[in-house]
């Protein structure tokens, strides 16, 4: 069992599997063009399940392959169907734009991804195309209705910013419970590759202005997940994701590893360390080594609310938030 220094189980491993992505989100990515990470740096499909091994063995129970968006990666499949061969009993999940399921969603539950995280921000065209830099709301829509077709669980996420998409929330909540779908609203996290001028909805704003339509109870935090949950008089349940809030961190369960090999202890810091040299020597014990130092030295907290407030450097598309 991997335990950190706060005595947090850590159990739940994100993979990005590139940070390429096809969308241009302005929470996430650069507006203009700049260098992806050559190819050739990319830990290979065999090299990355080589590092799963490792960590299921050492006692990671659930793996979500993230990006960039990892529907880029050719045969990603196959990679997901290696995993689940090694370990059926984990819970394989993976966080996508939807831009490309359709099409694929078959494919990827039968190689054994149970679950998929997407966002919907909007349910309006041309705010989506403002959002994500070009026109994807269609594409994503039906390849939303396609996984949930296919028998995959669909968990939505929504980040509410001011002047863009925070008058949708009431109608994006209600677009995703007709569809038996859950949705998170996450509170913006500020980072240095984000477009300047955004202003994400704090937790009390968008609790305000849910319970100016519905009556909800207060369920706490659930276990090991970042969200804050709500329940509504008819039962349907929604969530707030609070980076600020004093308490985010302390269940954190996960690490991140980036497409190039570096394992990351936490999503605010740029800190890492890389298991790629290891994997490539197929040096198991020196991987297993990187890993529980990095879970050793996983920090406290973030640095997103509190007193020394920063913003972080660190670029969510490497590692899919
Ligand atoms: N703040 C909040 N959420 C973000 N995401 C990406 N960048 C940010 C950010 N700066 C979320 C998106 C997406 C997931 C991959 O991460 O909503 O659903
Ligand atoms: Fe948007 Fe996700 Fe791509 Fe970032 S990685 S630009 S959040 S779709």
């Amino acid at each position: 069992m991997l335990i950190d220094s706060y005595d947090r189980v850590v159990d739940y491993l994100r993979v990005s599997v590139t940070e390429r992505c096809n969308f241009r989100c302005q929470y996430c990515m650069p507006e203009k063009p700049f260098s992806w990470v050559p190819k050739e740096n990319l830990l290979t499909f065999e090299e990355l399940f080589e590092f799963m091994k490792v960590a299921i063995d050492e006692g990671v129970k659930k793996i979500r392959i993230t990006g960039g968006e990892p529907l880029l990666r050719e045969d990603l499949d196959k990679f997901i169907k290696m995993i689940y061969d090694y370990e059926p009993s984990i819970d394989l999940a993976m966080t996508t734009n939807a831009f490309l399921l359709k099409g694929t969603a078959q494919r990827l539950k039968d190689a054994g991804l149970k679950r998929i995280n997407v966002s919907i921000d909007t349910l309006i065209p041309k705010i989506a195309q403002e959002i994500a830099g070009k026109d994807v709301l269609k594409n994503v829509l039906e390849g939303v209705d396609e996984a949930l077709r296919v028998g995959l669980k669909v968990k939505v996420n929504m980040v509410p910013m001011n002047n863009m998409n925070a008058n949708e929330i009431i109608d994006v909540l209600e677009y995703c419970k007709a569809r038996g779908m859950s949705i998170r609203f996450i509170e913006y996290m500020e980072n240095k590759f984000a477009k300047a001028d955004i202003s994400g909805l704090k937790s009390d704003e968008l609790l305000k202005i849910l319970s100016e339509k519905y009556s909800f109870s207060d369920d706490g935090f659930d276990g090991t997940s970042p969200s804050h949950y709500y329940t509504m008089d008819d039962g349907y349940r929604f969530g707030i994701i609070e980076p600020y809030a004093d308490d985010f961190c302390k269940q954190c369960n996960r690490i991140r590893l980036t497409a190039e090999g570096n394992l990351i202890p936490c999503l605010y810091f740029d800190e890492a360390m890389s298991i790629a040299e290891s994997i490539k020597k197929g040096d198991i014990k020196g991987a297993a080594a990187v890993l529980k130092e990095v879970v050793r030295t996983k920090p406290e907290k973030n640095r997103w609310g509190g007193d020394d407030a920063e913003v972080s450097s660190r670029a969510f598309y490497e590692t899919g938030g």
